[in-house]
This record gives C-alpha cells, sequence and structure tokens, in this order.
C-alpha cells in the first residue's frame, strides 16, 4: 500500500475528528489533531497550553507561528514517517504554505484534501449538542450519537464533558473564523487538484464509507 498522507478539512462540527478516529484506526497512521494537542496542553498547564487557552475560548485561531511549529515537530516524529492525517490542520493558507514547506523538506507529498462539507445551520446543532469522554476523548453526541451509556462514555465507562467552545456563541465565533480564515484553501487545494468533497449531512458511518473509497481510490492510481 502506497504512503497515506491526509488532510481532513472541515468546519468545526463537520465530523473531522468522529471520521479521523475510525479511519486512523483501519490505515494505520497517526490522528494528528491540533485541537487535541491544544487541549491536552492546556489540561496539563504547559507554557503552550497557557498561551493557547485564551485564543481558544474565544473561537479564535492560535497564532500561525506557534500551531506551525507544533505540527512540524509532530510531524518529525517516527510515527508519522510512514503515513499521517491531519485534522484541523492547515487552517490559514500561511499554514498551508508551511505544510508544503516542511513535506517537501521530508521528501513526502500530500495524497488527498478531504473536505467535509455540512451547512452551518446543522454545524450549530452538532457543536452544541457534542459530548466528550474525559478519559479517551471519544466524541458523542446527545441526540445524533448518544452513548450507550448514557452520561458516561461508551468505550470506557469515563464521564462525559462538553467543550467549553461549543456554548452556541462561541460556536457562531468559530463558524465565522471559519468562513474567514479557512475556506480559501479549499480553493488553493483544488487548483492543485487534491481535493475531494464528502457530503457531510450522511449519517456517521456513510460518511466513513465514502472516505473509505476516496481513499481506496487514491491507492490504487498512486501504489
Ligand atoms: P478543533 O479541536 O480542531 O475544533 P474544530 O475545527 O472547531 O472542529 P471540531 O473538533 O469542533 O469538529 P469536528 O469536525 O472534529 O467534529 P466532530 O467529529 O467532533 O479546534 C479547536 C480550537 O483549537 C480552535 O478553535 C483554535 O482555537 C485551536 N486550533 C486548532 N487547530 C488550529 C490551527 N490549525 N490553527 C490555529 N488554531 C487552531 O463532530 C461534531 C459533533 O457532530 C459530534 O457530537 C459528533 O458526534 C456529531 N457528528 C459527527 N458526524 C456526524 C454525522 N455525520 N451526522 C450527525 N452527527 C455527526
Ligand atoms: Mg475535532
Ligand atoms: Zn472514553
Amino acid at each position: 500500500m502506497s504512503e497515506m498522507n491526509i488532510i481532513l478539512l472541515g468546519a468545526p462540527g463537520a465530523g473531522k475528528g468522529t471520521q479521523a478516529a475510525v479511519l486512523c484506526k483501519e490505515f494505520g497512521v497517526p490522528h494528528i489533531s491540533t485541537g487535541d494537542m491544544f487541549r491536552q496542553a492546556v489540561q496539563a498547564q504547559t507554557p503552550l497550553g497557557l498561551s493557547a487557552k485564551s485564543f481558544m475560548d474565544s473561537g479564535a485561531l492560535v497564532p500561525d507561528h506557534v500551531t506551525i511549529g507544533i505540527v512540524a515537530d509532530r510531524l518529525a516524529a517516527d510515527d508519522a514517517a510512514r503515513g499521517f492525517l491531519l485534522d484541523g490542520f492547515p487552517r490559514t493558507l500561511t499554514q498551508a504554505e508551511a505544510l508544503d514547506d516542511v513535506l517537501c523538506r521530508r521528501k513526502k507529498e500530500l495524497t488527498a484534501v478531504l473536505n467535509i462539507d455540512v451547512p452551518e445551520d446543522e454545524l450549530i446543532r452538532r457543536l452544541t449538542g457534542r459530548q466528550v469522554c474525559k478519559v479517551c476523548g471519544a466524541t458523542y453526541h446527545r441526540v445524533f450519537h448518544p452513548s450507550p451509556q448514557g452520561e458516561r462514555c461508551g468505550v470506557c465507562g469515563g464521564a462525559l464533558y462538553q467543550r467549553v467552545d461549543d456554548s452556541e456563541a462561541t460556536a457562531r465565533s468559530r463558524l465565522l473564523v471559519y468562513s474567514r480564515q479557512t475556506t480559501p484553501l479549499i480553493a488553493h487545494y483544488t487548483q492543485r487538484g487534491l481535493l475531494k468533497n464528502i457530503d457531510g449531512l450522511l449519517p456517521i458511518d456513510v460518511v466513513t464509507e465514502k472516505l473509505r473509497e476516496l481513499l481506496a481510490g487514491m491507492n490504487s492510481r498512486g501504489a
């Protein structure tokens, strides 16, 4: 199998984390989520976490130089040498260009940019109803994807919590930030022939199947 160097693109709430969890397990590549990395740093109160927290809580982006540095370091780890899936990075043209530089230095190329497309009113419903496991990070939704164990995680039994940035007001700010700062990446990767669109309104397992089909197609051509 050829190497899978994938970007999952999509607005807040589109389902990037949900799909990444399944695909990374299947394809055996690391799930590199800048949002998860920042949340872990905030929880551990590291200097990175302390500087990222106010941006995240308000729904703004963490400055590019900070974000680019942590992704460059993460891509240098051994487990990213045979493929990776980026979730939530890049989110600005500056980050996309920095990623190109990093990959070029490592003699790697992107396999595909998978864009999960969901309309705004649905995104708000998804974000405001999301629940995340404190222990293993599994993601649920009160209505669309309830945990079989109610207020506890169906995987590990851990307690579920709501992300601080999932209030309706902050969710709306995040969507605005996405449309201003991240949507230009759609044209950027379309021009390079890398973008694949997926209808993210479909049920979770159907979206997974579509992503699988797209990746299988890329793989048989690239092998
Ligand atoms: P980050 O953690 O990346 O958040 P995000 O991009 O806003 O995306 P989300 O995690 O909210 O959504 P998702 O697409 O993963 O959806 P999920 O699968 O959970 O970033 C957080 C913050 O960190 C940023 O605001 C910023 O401050 C900072 N940051 C991160 N990266 C950065 C970067 N590169 N540069 C600068 N700053 C950065 O699904 C959502 C809900 O919907 C769940 O409840 C799920 O169960 C449900 N759901 C999923 N799929 C479906 C479906 N098909 N049908 C019905 N329900 C579904
Ligand atoms: Mg996520
Ligand atoms: Zn759990």
